[in-house]
């Protein structure tokens, strides 16, 4: 592991960001925990997306879709015959690797040089990625259903309901943020290759039209560059990457990556895919519904393509916290877009054993806590209190001191400039919008 990751590793797990799924067991490989503050960054990170893409555009209707679904979806979806890595065996160690990941495959082969092994590996085969549970309450008649592979279907197998429900205009958007398995052969790089992990998609529908299809496909593209860039991604470490016809998945006639520069190389954090009417036509042909729809103004009927924006949260989670980690003389520092900040601002008495100062202050932070997410801080000397939040990405730290009994203002100390000002106290509200 890099050594930056490998830092924010240890940073997330020592300051309550994450944690390994199940640790005092063992931990369970490829699956995470989320403490309080990579709680709330999680939160204000899909509610960043919400507003973009949902609530900023018309015409968007945000779902919320069951995880487990009948087995005939990922039948019809194509997910139970193509939705495969290609799995290799290590001959000698039976280790199992993905045969496209020629580091994982590198690091192995070096493992046994180092023990004077010369190795090799089994032809690939085919390995699918769904997750199986059994469902059922009498143990025989249990049946076999899949974790959903992508959230993407349960946006689909309810097309029809939101045509009926709605009545949309097209072009016309499904959103949804939720949870998707895979059972990844190589997970790793911490978060960024998980078993368990979120989605934020959009599917858009649209008339099957070239035309059309060119304009709202560079229209998302742009916006979903534009999100993560207002969010204060260096840009120079963000791309587009279009794939290579061998590359795409089963469902895409082309895709686009937005990828950014991890420690370890160029990784893909979005796609913007084209699904053509691959999801539609097939559900219509499995479950037998009429999946079209009827135009009212040009009183065309048609099966619409689809373009799709799928990102990933936990591996947009990641890549803003490495993109914000900072190392600087004397302090360790996640510069955080606000937005994202876990806290928006801690509240500190200058002194815990001034009565008159802690109760003060308590009144600010239980005031503004009924707005902001904001934490209190009490421990040690007001150093050791800037630190310790900087390493948190919290934006403003506000003290309140023996002049603030006097005149009602207080120090506000900046994150990234380290400078202080006073203000009074009742602009402090408006400095944290
Ligand atoms: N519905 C389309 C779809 O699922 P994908 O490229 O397979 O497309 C979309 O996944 C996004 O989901 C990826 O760009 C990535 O951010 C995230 N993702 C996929 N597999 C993941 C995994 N094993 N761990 C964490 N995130 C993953």
């Amino acid at each position: 592991m890099s050594d930056k990751l490998e830092k924010i590793v240890s940073l997330c797990k020592r300051r309550g960001f994450i944690f390994p799924g199940s640790e005092i067991y063992g931990g369970l490989r490829g699956t995470w925990d989320y403490g309080p503050l990579g709680a709330e960054l999680k939160h204000n990170l899909k509610q960043s997306w919400w507003d973009s893409v949902v609530k900023s555009n018309e015409n968007i209707f945000g779902i919320q879709a069951a995880i487990l679904m009948n087995p005939k979806v990922w039948q019809s979806s194509g997910h139970t015959e193509t939705f495969n890595d290609p799995l290799i065996e290590c001959k000698v160690c039976h280790e199992r690797v993905r045969s496209d990941q020629n580091e994982e495959k590198k690091h192995h082969e070096e493992w046994h040089k180092k023990r004077n092994e010369n190795i090799d590996w089994t032809e690939p085969k085919k390995f699918n990625l769904l997750v199986e549970a059994k469902l059922g309450v009498v143990e025989s008649e249990k049946s076999s259903v899949y974790l959903r592979g992508e959230i993407t279907q349960g946006v689909h197998v309810n097309f029809k309901n939101i045509i009926d429900s709605m009545h949309p205009k097209i072009p016309f958007g499904i959103a949804q943020i939720g949870k998707a398995f895979r059972n990844e052969i190589t997970p790793g790089n911490f978060t960024y290759r998980s078993r368990e992990f979120e989605q934020m998609e959009l599917q858009w529908y649209i008339k099957p039209d070239q035309q059309e299809w060119k304009r709202w496909f560079g229209y998302w593209k742009e916006l979903r560059m534009k999100w993560y860039l207002s969010l204060g991604m260096d840009k120079d470490r963000i791309h587009f990457r279009k794939q290579d016809s061998e590359e795409l998945a089963h469902y895409a006639r082309e895709a686009w990556d937005i990828e950014y520069e991890t420690p370890f190389g160029w990784r893909e954090c979005e796609g913007i895919h084209d699904r053509s009417d691959w999801d539609l036509s097939r559900h219509s042909k499995f479950s037998g519904q009429d999946l079209s729809y009827f135009d009212p103004e040009t009183k065309e009927r048609f099966i619409p393509w689809v373009i799709e924006t799928s990102g990933g949260v936990d591996r947009a989670l990641l890549f803003f916290l490495l993109d914000a980690y900072c190392e600087e003389e004397d302090r360790v520092v996640l510069k955080l877009h606000p937005k994202l900040a876990p806290y928006k601002a801690a509240v500190f008495p200058l002194l815990k054993n001034k009565p008159e100062l802690v109760s003060k202050a308590k009144e600010i932070y239980d005031s503004l806590r009924k707005e902001f997410s904001v934490v209190w801080d009490d421990r040690g000397n007001i150093g050791k209190r800037y630190y310790s939040q900087d390493e948190i990405g919290t934006p403003v730290c506000i003290t309140v001191d023996f002049q603030t009994l006097e005149d009602g203002t207080v120090t506000i100390r900046d994150r990234d400039s380290m400078e202080q000002k006073r203000i009074i106290i009742s602009d402090i509200n408006g400095l944290l919008n």
